[in-house]
């Protein structure tokens, strides 16, 4: 039978491994690099950050399948073979980053920070302006699988929603921006902006000094807010540093860093305006992988054909 490979690196494999076992048996399961077995029975891989040159020693690949929503981590290999790449959609993933979102749009809404550091002075002390949410504008970069689920979450709670693609959206109740032309009015009608949007060559650094200063900094919030939940290389972690600084951002969430883990010393760490968390607003679980991976195995061996594959022209 045709192998499938698990080429993972950052991650203890183990679990991974374990779900494919109980979930197919029969499956001939190799892990790089302890079981490679012979190279030519390989003909799925399941890889994360698997390093340059791996994929392209197995003659028989037929399809990569990414471990995460993103596929940023397979594009700095020269020789990936050219063969699908399947990236992540699963429910359970969506609904996660949604909580997360919604979390952290709540998070400064409600002015959840200041309320902390009153808790820790015993201060009991209403903050003025607090607006309602049907005042506040929330912008989403990126109505993906994940932006949009977001997006309506958000909007069901009553905030103004505006969304920027690459192509349009006509979505109900959802203020649809598009491409290069539609960036600024969309900036300028968001006053908390998410990112959702993957790591490509268009999108890196996108998230710099002069796109937050293009926010909408007047609005009921009175002040800007960005949240982070795409990728760190979208982001300028010194550029943000200087917005919080000069009052450009009022406050951040921030999930991913260019460099990750973010270093001890990082400023973000002890900015009370800023809620740092380590890359984990979004994770599929090794068992709802493990599914997702196996039927799509099972599609490709009964001539259909795979699901959520990458366009690799775009980079996602
Ligand atoms: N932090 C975490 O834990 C975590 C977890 C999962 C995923 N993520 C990140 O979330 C990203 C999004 O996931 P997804 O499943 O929603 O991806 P997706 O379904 O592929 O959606 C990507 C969205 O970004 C838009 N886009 C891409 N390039 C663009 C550009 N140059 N200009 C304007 N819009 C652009 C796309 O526009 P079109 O609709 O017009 O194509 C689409 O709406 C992933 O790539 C990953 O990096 C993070």
């Amino acid at each position: 039978m045709s192998a499938l490979l698990l080429a993972i690196v950052d991650y203890d494999f183990s679990k991974w491994e374990r779900c494919f076992i109980s979930l197919a048996p029969e499956r001939d399961l190799r892990v790089w690099p302890a079981r490679i077995g012979e190279p030519a029975d390989i003909r799925y891989a399941c890889a994360w950050n698997a390093p340059p040159g791996l994929l392209a020693s197995f003659p028989s690949l037929a399809a990569i399948f990414s471990l995460g929503a993103g596929v940023d981590h397979l594009a700095g290999d020269p020789t990936l073979p050219d063969v699908p790449i399947v990236r992540v959609v699963d429910p359970d993933l969506t609904v996660r980053m949604t909580e997360y979102v919604v979390l952290q749009v709540l998070m400064h809404h409600r002015r959840q920070r200041r309320y902390d550091i009153q808790q820790r002075e015993r201060v009991w002390r209403d903050i003025d302006n607090q607006p309602a949410a049907t005042d506040v504008k929330v912008g989403i970069m990126g109505l993906g699988v994940l932006g949009l689920r977001a997006a309506q979450a958000l909007r069901h709670l009553g905030f103004q929603v505006a969304g920027w693609s690459r192509s349009p959206k006509p979505l109900p109740g959802i203020a649809s921006f598009s491409g290069e032309g539609g960036l600024d009015a969309f900036l300028a009608a968001s006053e908390i902006l998410v990112c959702l949007l993957p790591s490509t060559p268009d999108t890196q650094a996108i998230l710099n000094l002069g796109l937050l200063r293009k926010l909408k900094r007047d609005g009921a919030l009175r002040g800007a807010y960005l949240i982070n939940a795409g990728r760190g290389a979208l982001q300028v972690d010194a550029d943000i540093l200087a917005a919080l600084d000069d009052g450009t951002l009022a406050g951040a969430s921030l999930d991913v860093f260019p460099a990750e883990p973010l270093a001890p010393d990082s400023p973000f760490w002890s900015d009370q305006r800023v809620i740092v968390t380590p890359h984990n607003a979004a994770t599929v679980t090794p068992m709802a992988l493990a599914r997702h991976v196996l039927r799509q195995i099972g599609r490709l061996e009964a001539g259909l054909p795979l699901e959520n594959v990458v366009d690799r022209t775009r980079g996602y």
